[in-house]
Formats: C-alpha cells, sequence, structure tokens
C-alpha cells in the first residue's frame, strides 16, 4: 500500500493528562487509506536533532480527511510534538505498516486490551469493528498507571456504546492491579474469544500466553525503536517464532512492515523482545 509524505496542518490540540496530548492532523490522502493499527512517522525536530522520525498509532482516521494521533510525552521527539500548536504543520507519512485484520464473521467475540498508550490504536480498531456489527460480544479492557492516565480515553470508548473493563496499578479507577489479570478472572471463558492487544510487551505476553492456553486467535501490535519505518534499516526486528520460521523462512520481522500487528503465534516472545 502506498504511503504519502505530506505537510499535515494541526487543526486541534488537546492537553488529556499533563503528559498526554492528543493531536487531530489535516491529512485526506492517509486518512482515506488508514486500517486499524497502522502507524504514521513524524518529523519530530524543526532541528538537526534528534534526526530520526518518530512512529505513532494512527487513533483515529475520519471521512472528512482527518486523522488523530494520541500520546505520551517520553523524550525529546515527543515533547516536540507537545509543543505544537493549532495551525502549525507537521510533517508526516502515513500509513505505514500492517494493521489489524478484522473478523470475517460478524458475530465473534471480541476482547481488546490496551494497557498505557496502547488504547491509542484500539480506538480506531473498536469503531471498525462496531461498524455493521450484528450480534457477538466485544469487551474492552483498559489498563493504565493511574486514573489520571485512563479516564478520558476511557470516556470517549464510553461514547462509543462499549462497556470498559478498566484497572490501574494504583487502585485509583477500576481493578486495583494488572489488566491482564482482570481480564482473567472476569473473562467468561465458555465463550470462544478473539483477541486484539496493544501496549507494553510483558502485558502482551501474558495476553499472548493466555491466548494460547485457551486456543483462541491474539493479533498484538508490536513497538520497538524505528529508525526508517519503511524496511530500510532493519532497526525494527523481533525474532520470530519457531513455527513462522519455519512457515516463512524468515528469522527476523520488520515491525515496522510485516508488522506492527502480528498473530502472536508469529513472534518469540522472549525477554530479549521486550
Ligand atoms: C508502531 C508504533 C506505534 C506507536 N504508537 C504510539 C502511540 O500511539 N502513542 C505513544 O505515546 N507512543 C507510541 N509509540 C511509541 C513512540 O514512538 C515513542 O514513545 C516515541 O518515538 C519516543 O520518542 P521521543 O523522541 O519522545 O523519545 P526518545 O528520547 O526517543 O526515547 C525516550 C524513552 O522512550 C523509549 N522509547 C522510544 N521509542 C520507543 C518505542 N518505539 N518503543 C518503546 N520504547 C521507546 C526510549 O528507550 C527511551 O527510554 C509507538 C511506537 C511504535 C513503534
Ligand atoms: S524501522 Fe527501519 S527497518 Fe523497520
Amino acid at each position: 500500500m502506498t504511503a504519502h509524505q505530506l505537510k499535515s496542518e494541526i487543526v486541534r490540540k488537546e492537553q488529556l493528562a499533563k503528559d498526554i496530548i492528543r493531536l487531530t492532523l489535516a491529512a485526506p490522502e492517509i486518512a482515506v487509506r488508514a486500517i486499524p493499527g497502522q502507524f504514521m512517522m513524524l518529523k519530530a525536530t524543526d532541528k538537526m536533532e534528534p534526526l530520526l522520525r518518530r512512529p505513532f498509532s494512527i487513533h483515529q482516521a475520519t471521512s472528512n480527511g482527518l486523522v488523530q494521533i494520541l500520546f505520551k510525552v517520553v523524550g525529546a521527539g515527543s515533547k516536540f510534538l507537545a509543543d505544537r500548536e493549532q495551525g502549525d504543520i507537521l510533517d508526516i507519512v502515513g500509513p505505514l505498516g500492517h494493521g489489524f485484520d478484522l473478523p470475517d464473521d460478524p458475530s465473534a467475540n471480541l476482547c481488546l486490551v490496551g494497557g498505557g498508550m496502547g488504547c491509542a490504536p484500539l480506538y480506531f480498531l473498536t469503531k471498525r469493528l462496531l461498524t455493521n456489527r450484528l450480534e457477538g460480544s466485544l469487551q474492552l479492557y483498559l489498563g493504565a498507571t493511574t486514573a489520571k492516565e485512563l479516564a478520558v480515553v476511557k470516556e470517549d470508548f464510553e461514547n462509543l456504546g462499549v462497556k470498559v473493563f478498566a484497572a490501574t496499578d494504583d487502585g485509583s479507577l477500576g481493578y486495583h492491579g494488572f489488566v491482564t489479570d482482570l481480564v482473567a478472572e472476569s473473562l467468561d471463558k465458555e465463550l470462544r474469544w478473539q483477541f486484539y492487544s496493544c501496549g507494553p510487551h510483558p502485558m502482551m505476553n501474558k495476553v499472548a500466553r493466555f491466548c494460547a492456553a485457551e486456543k483462541w486467535p491474539c493479533q498484538v501490535s508490536l513497538e520497538t525503536m524505528m529508525a526508517c519505518g519503511i524496511s530500510a534499516c532493519l532497526g525494527c526486528t523481533v525474532r520470530s517464532s519457531p513455527a513462522k520460521l519455519i512457515s516463512s523462512n524468515k528469522q527476523f520481522l520488520h515491525v515496522c512492515k510485516d508488522g506492527p500487528v502480528f498473530d502472536s503465534g508469529d513472534v518469540a516472545w522472549t525477554t530479549a523482545e521486550r
């Protein structure tokens, strides 16, 4: 699929928490093609440093040509983006990568598990999954460190009509503990579920193992450091699982091109990939 490089205007900036920002960008060429789980590379400087673009999931793409990113400030690149204002122009490339595969069966039971900023692509995915959905359950589990990090996005999901099962590390909102424990304790295991997950590696590793034990399909969206975003630098690779190695003859997978979304069984879940 063709990616576009655009000069894109920030049409809205929202400060959702102290260090969490949502930018709405005018990018019709990207919005019309974007699939949930795909990402964009944003130039995050007007100087020489930091040199590289930064990857961000597409949080939402609308039919009127807008795309959103939702991000946390963790370093110089995200700080640069957080300091931009409405009307500023950003240099962006997208849509990139392989997104989530939507279920063929409109009555499949779907379970979405997001941790931290992993909620960003799950919003776009939830909107697509709800389109033409006839029956079957959709359960959404979101985990974060504190209520402050979770509250705003939780409300956005609830406005789509989705019940959110929330977990926080400090117990300030919802279940006190890991979101994966909440899933294990509350999901109806009599049903067959199809999982979608995005968040920290240890969380997705747990989700992947849980699904493997139940023999449920599971797609995960991986985050690795990325330099080019277009499969040219080898900076983003993860090791294939033994099964994937046999079926594809690929020892390594490019998160930027083969992913970021993978079947959880395709990835070797070692600590090296965390
Ligand atoms: C496909 C993809 C989609 C992403 N989507 C989002 C999103 O929707 N929202 C969001 O907040 N973040 C997202 N990220 C992570 C985001 O790209 C990084 O936080 C950002 O690049 C950090 O840049 P920086 O210059 O601010 O920080 P840096 O100074 O580069 O790094 C600051 C710290 O963050 C760590 N870090 C940097 N990049 C990554 C990474 N890719 N994975 C794990 N740790 C990293 C560094 O090791 C360092 O400790 C995504 C990453 C990928 C690969
Ligand atoms: S980021 Fe360069 S190969 Fe994936």
